[in-house]
């Protein structure tokens, strides 16, 4: 086994927002900055965040404030965020929208000139900044942009496969360049896992193909916590045809902008479920609002629920919402005149890596932002804010890893540790027969949808884990790729982003199935209320010799207690 080592001070994983914003931030010292991504710079998942970016500037009504943003957060998260966290992101997030706009970022207008505001679910106020419905484009093209002026250096097509630990330190990443397929190690005394979320656990998904959730499986395996790994997001409106678009986002700003949920009767059913909030009710409720509809005989054929915003004036629609129009019409349905079909799609792992106000882990050098990493959340995210996130904690996370560089050299690497790695990649490839990567990734989303989605229970939960048990053990001996070429050889890749799908869904079904109540996102049908006495707690999912520990760990409330607390 040969290999090429790379040094570099600051080494960034993932090109969505955070990961971006973390090497502009880290470019502000005088340390070498390089970010890697599977992608092409500027094709991260970001792209897709269509509705906005929360901020509390005010623009449209005066009374919002920064406190209020946290207060907001924390409510639609069940209380189960970091609020520490919280308040940063709300603090912070009206200065990293001014970044995106000295950056040169285009948000839409008032007729004052200000930047617009949308409402968004679950809000007390308007405060969603945003580009049309093409918000994360438009925060993802400014980002690379200003990359690209900095002369920061980026390695695109290369899939990072492991982090390397040296005793109680990060060491560095081991990546295989997808161009080549050669294997290489990247060195680095600080490193800022942004490499995004795992969507493509499950069938029905918002996510783009590459969310496949490495960064929390390459965590995990050098011993990091994660938090709250049952909290995973279901976006209330994915769009219901064709099928192979099933899930596609259908962004919140439809109904921020004023659209309405019927059922097949025609009955604006969010009044039964939430008469005071409706549509703009927090995105746990509406989605398992839409699910009961759908499950209970109210939804349409193609099991949905019709969206409409056809009373809207056409020119409204036109301008604030123009990829809608032109997505529903690619499909023969003109949204100025006639209702789109959504379902509910997973969209969010709220969970991820536990970090501290600097954005570090519990692995000395390693930070993270973005959809990797979790504590900010809580129980359910709201609309707006992982663009946000991003931002406040992608700056954050570059800032303290170049204050890290400074500090520490580039540490040796454990060889040991990176030839068994080697081993582990090459696995797949060294098989002539077996299973199929693509067979056995669409095997896990459907029983991870069936049974570990929006409704959970004991049973169904269960059932998942004895699956994942036994695909792993399977995978793990008798996955096999076709193809032997290693040049841009995606079936490889495939075969090993698979086992980070499994291991992420492991971590989420261990997790639900410890949960026994409902709160935030995760729902049990068998335990259908919150149990505040034992369950208001954080999970933490961690790495104990070669066993997968969840720990119950309290929640510490800084500042906003829990209505029932309160009492
Ligand atoms: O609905 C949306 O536009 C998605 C936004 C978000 O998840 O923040």
């Amino acid at each position: 086994m040969t290999f090429e080592v790379i040094d570099t001070d600051v080494l960034v994983v993932g090109a969505g927002g955070a990961g971006c914003r973390a090497a502009i931030a880290a470019s502000d010292s005088n340390q070498e900055v390089t970010i890697i991504t599977k992608d092409i710079l500027g094709k991260a998942h970001t792209v897709m965040a269509e509705g906005g970016i929360n901020a509390a500037l005010a623009n449209l009504d005066p009374d919002d404030i920064c406190e209020i943003h946290a207060r907001d957060t924390c409510r639609a998260g069940a209380y189960l965020n970091n609020q520490n966290l919280a308040e940063i992101l709300a603090n912070e997030a009206p200065p990293r929208i001014f970044d995106l706009e000295n950056f040169g970022a285009i948000f839409s207008r008032t007729p004052d000139g200000l930047i617009m505001q949308r409402p968004f679910g679950h809000q007390t106020y308007r405060r969603t900044c945003y580009a049309g419905d093409r918000t994360g484009h438009e925060v993802l093209a400014t980002l690379t942009d200003e990359l690209r002026r900095r002369q920061i250096e980026i390695v695109d097509e290369v899939f990072a496969t492991s982090l390397l630990r040296s005793r109680n330190q990060i060491s560095g990443v081991t990546v295989i360049e997808i161009r080549t397929g050669r294997f290489q190690v990247f060195r680095a005394p600080a490193v800022i896992m942004a490499a995004g979320g795992a969507g493509r656990i499950y069938d029905v998904t918002t996510n783009a193909q590459a969310d496949v959730g490495s960064g929390y499986a390459m965590a995990y395996k050098v011993g990091v916590e994660l938090i709250d790994m049952e909290q995973f997001q279901f976006h209330p409106t994915g769009a219901a045809i064709p099928p192979a678009a099933r899930g596609r986002l259908v962004t919140e700003g439809v109904r921020g902008e004023g659209g309405i949920l019927l059922n097949k009767d025609g009955e604006r059913f969010m009044k039964r479920y939430n008469p005071r909030l409706l549509e703009l009710a927090g995105r746990d409720e509406v989605a398992r609002s839409i699910a009961t509809e759908i499950r209970e005989g109210r939804g349409t054929e193609n099991e949905a629920v019709f969206l409409d915003v056809s009373f809207l004036p056409a020119k409204i629609i036109e301008e604030r919402l123009p990829t809608m129009l032109e997505d529903f019409l690619d499909i023969g349905v003109d949204i100025r005149n006639e209702p789109m079909e959504v379902t509910p799609t997973a969209h969010h792992v709220m969970g991820g890596l536990k970090i501290d106000t600097s954005a570090e882990t519990n692995l000395s050098g390693l930070y993270s932002a973005g959809e990797v990493a979790g504590g900010v959340h809580g129980g359910n995210r709201l609309g707006g804010n992982a663009l946000a996130a991003g931002q406040v904690f992608g700056k954050i996370a570059g800032d303290s890893a170049a204050k890290f560089a400074e500090k520490n050299s580039i540490p040796s690497i454990d060889r040991e540790s990176i030839s068994k790695e080697y081993s582990r990649v090459m696995a797949p490839l060294e098989r002539d027969e077996g299973l199929s990567p693509s067979d056995e990734t669409q095997r896990l989303q459907r029983y991870m949808w069936d049974k570990a989605g929006l409704f959970r229970n004991e049973e169904d939960l269960n059932s998942a884990l004895n699956l994942i048990k036994d695909q792993q053990k399977q995978v793990k001996s008798k996955l096999a790729v076709k193809n032997k070429a290693t040049r841009y050889n995606t079936e490889w890749i495939s075969a090993l982003e698979l086992q980070d799908l499994i291991l992420v869904a492991e971590m989420i079904v261990r997790s639900a199935l410890l949960r026994k109540e409902s709160r935030g996102a995760h729902y049990r049908t068998d335990y259908p209320n919150p149990d505040n006495k034992q369950w208001f707690v954080n999970i933490v999912t961690s790495k104990k010799k070669e066993n997968m520990v969840l720990t119950r760990t309290p929640i510490v409330i800084t500042k906003w207690a829990p209505p029932w607390m309160e009492k």
